[in-house]
């Protein structure tokens, strides 16, 4: 057993027994951040402190709500919005949230995409944060289901369905995943039990191997230089810290995050009271009836470009190129054949590969709100071609690009 003495204080009683100062040292103050980094690697921890605002709005939230089909509209629109005090504002932050997350999720993602912060040994960075984006749609659905509005009955049917596999018929998945013939009591309590535990819990395990994953690599900076964090290290605790490429993460670091926060929070609850509606579909806010479909399903604005993958093609083909846009990204490592991390714009083809991809998929975003009637209909299918044809062509868009050096 170790060897224990009386302790001077609580500090040093928890740092005999957890290593609290060695801790914080591996974890925070000898973590160490790049110095030529921009405001975009604050989203990480915007990502995190929106899952936190997700977490404790719902607990609220949770206190109210009644996963019973009979009763679930009313306890959200009724009795938190109008009937407990500041159940609307928590309404309202839960709401915002999920939608801004994903807002937040797409800029960190396009990040990465743009400095190739997913080759080089950060490769696990970037599947685990595909794990974390997959989780985050689970979650979001599986809340959206929650309302038991018309797009949640809704949607929930023509989500479910898409597991009928097409002409393979697997009816039988659809109910044993909706524990009935039709979205009822079952899937309505099954979807809530994902939304407020298993789903979470899967995140929180997700975040902290996402935040391992970075500790060996670092994160990438926006020279792609490859930095020896070892010698810049002793530079730094020698008191070199002006040559030193690199920062603490605590407080150097998280005092520029905190400041991008702050400007985050500013848009975030000017969203939350002005124009938290945004958030919110109004064919939501009527009730559930499995008798009167919609005139048009629509997901949320963060699923609508793989909506829109799945619309133009027949039901067959619209699934496979539905399911292969939801894997596509995980393979990004690995088509991309380049050794280059560095920004796009110093690569060859792949800058207007990266800005064509985002073209690309705010083009389907906007094509997927609007009804498949007509000259859209056209227009969707180049966009889906689009998509498709960007991905295959990536391996022969990077295999001739020259090596460009770091600075
Ligand atoms: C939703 C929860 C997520 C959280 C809380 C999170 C958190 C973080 C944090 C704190 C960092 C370091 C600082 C930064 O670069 O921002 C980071 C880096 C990174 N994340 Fe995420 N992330 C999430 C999702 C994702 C997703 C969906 C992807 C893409 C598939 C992703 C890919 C990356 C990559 C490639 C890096 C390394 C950036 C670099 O080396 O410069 N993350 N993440």
């Amino acid at each position: 057993m170790a060897h224990f003495t009386k302790a001077t204080s609580v500090h040093d009683w928890l740092n005999q027994r957890l290593a609290v100062d060695t801790l914080r040292r591996v974890l925070a103050t000898e973590y160490w951040i790049p110095k030529n980094i921009n405001f975009l690697w604050a989203m990480g921890m915007i990502l995190a402190v929106t899952f936190g605002m997700l977490l404790i709005s719902g607990i609220f939230l949770l206190m109210y709500y009644k996963p019973d089909t009979k009763l679930a509209f009313d306890s959200v629109n009724y009795t938190i919005m109008s009937q407990v005090g500041y159940g609307w504002l928590w309404r309202h932050i839960h709401g915002v949230a999920a939608s801004v997350v994903f807002l937040i999720i797409y800029i960190h993602m396009f990040t990465g995409i743009y400095y190739g912060s997913y080759k080089k040994g950060r490769e696990l960075i970037w599947l685990s944060g595909m794990l974390l984006f997959v989780s985050f749609s689970a979650e979001a659905f599986s809340g959206y289901m929650l309302p038991w509005g018309q797009m949640s009955y809704w949607a929930g049917m023509v989500i479910t369905n898409l597991f009928s596999m097409g002409s393979l018929n697997f009816n039988g998945l659809v109910e044993w995943i909706r524990g009935d013939y039709v979205p009822g009591d079952a899937f309505l309590t099954r979807f809530f039990m994902l939304h407020v535990l298993l789903m979470p819990l899967i995140i929180i395990g997700l975040i902290v191997f996402h935040f391992g994953t970075l500790r060996i690599p670092h994160v990438n900076n926006q020279d792609g230089e490859e930095i020896d964090f070892d010698a810049e290290a002793q530079k730094y605790l020698s008191g070199n810290t002006k040559e030193s490429k690199i920062i603490r993460f605590q407080w150097d670091f998280l005092s520029k995050d905190i400041m991008v926060l702050g400007f985050f929070f500013i848009f975030f609850f000017y969203l939350v009271f002005y124009h938290f509606e945004f958030a919110m579909d109004p064919v939501n806010f009527d009730p559930a009836d499995g008798l009167k479909t919609p005139t048009h399903i629509y997901p949320e604005w963060y699923f609508l470009w793989s909506y829109e993958i799945l619309r133009p093609f027949s039901k067959n083909i619209g699934l496979i190129w539905f399911a292969f846009a939801q894997v596509i990204f995980f393979t990004l490592p690995f088509l991309d054949r380049s050794p280059n991390a560095v920004a796009a714009n110093r690569r060859g083809v792949f800058k207007y590969w990266f800005w064509a991809l985002l073209v690309v998929m705010i083009g389907l975003s906007v094509l997927g709100k609007l009804p498949p009637v007509g000259v859209w209909t056209k227009v969707g299918t180049v966009f889906a071609w689009s998509f498709i044809a960007l991905w295959f062509s990536l391996p022969f868009v990077t295999k001739m690009e020259k090596p460009v050096g770091g600075k």
